[in-house]
């Protein structure tokens, strides 16, 4: 079942003289449930390619359907809306808002959406993620991995449809890496939440059902690994 359409998506920066291309008429479409790893060179597009699925900046032209919505149809209350309940967004520096703990970031995406934290939720996911002794603490009172770990919690307390990672693992070890991926696949099997994940790193590429590679703003392979 497809969950994710971009059609003929472009993305130009800047105007006249220094104006970039980031995308140029990108087009794909994604099923429920699947993983899939972007991977090509630096400056290639990938991250605006994500940011454009994601509903944070608006395309110069083209569409991004989600479940069949036109996303970039809709004004900016309702796009907020749709980032907060649809799409969890990773990074690799994790932007974590530094005054908050890790409890209060984790369920910040609730609280903006006017629901109540349920308990029991927060705790099974807080017990996954493995950070049960760390609930009061501040993001610069953790390690990277225990980060990481937070911003995943942060992006699936809404049970998003979409999981989006830019490089999740970039700025971590081998060991937390391969930790943060099995998490991330986990929560894609467990849940059919969809995953996308821009990586430099060909070992969690293939652990994907399908690469795409990006060049000069456009999809140069797109490669089933696991039909
Ligand atoms: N906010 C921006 N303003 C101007 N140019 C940008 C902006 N963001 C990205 N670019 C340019 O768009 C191109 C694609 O960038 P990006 O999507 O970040 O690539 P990648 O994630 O593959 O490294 C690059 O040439 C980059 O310099
Ligand atoms: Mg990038």
């Amino acid at each position: 079942m497809e969950i994710l359409r971009i059609e003929h998506l472009s993305k130009m920066y800047g105007k006249g003289e220094t104006a970039v291309k980031a995308l140029d008429d990108v087009s794909f479409s994604v099923n429920k449930g699947e993983f899939i790893a972007i991977i090509g060179p630096s400056g290639s597009g990938k991250s605006t390619l994500l940011h454009l699925l994601g509903g944070v900046d608006r395309p110069t032209s083209g569409k991004v359907l989600v479940e069949n919505t036109d996303i970039y149809s809709l004004d900016e209350t309702q796009l907020a809306i749709f980032r907060r309940r649809q799409i969890g967004l990773i990074y690799q520096f994790y932007n974590l808002i530094p005054v908050l703990t890790v409890e209060e970031n984790m369920t910040l995406p609730l609280l903006l959406d006017g629901h109540e934290v349920d308990r029991e939720e927060l705790s099974r996911i807080v017990g996954i993620l493995n950070l049960q002794s760390r609930l009061n603490h501040l993001p610069n009172q953790l390690s990277g991995g225990q980060q990481q770990r937070v911003s995943i919690g942060r992006a699936i307390i809404s049970h998003p449809a979409i999981m989006l990672a830019d490089e999740p693992t970039g700025n971590l070890d081998s060991k937390n890496s391969a930790e943060i991926m099995d998490l991330l696949q986990m929560l894609n099997k467990a849940y059919q939440q969809t995953l996308i994940v821009i990586t430099h790193d060909e070992r969690i590429a293939l652990q994907a059902d399908r690469i795409l590679t990006i060049e000069d703003g456009r999809i140069a392979k797109d490669e089933v690994i696991r039909p």
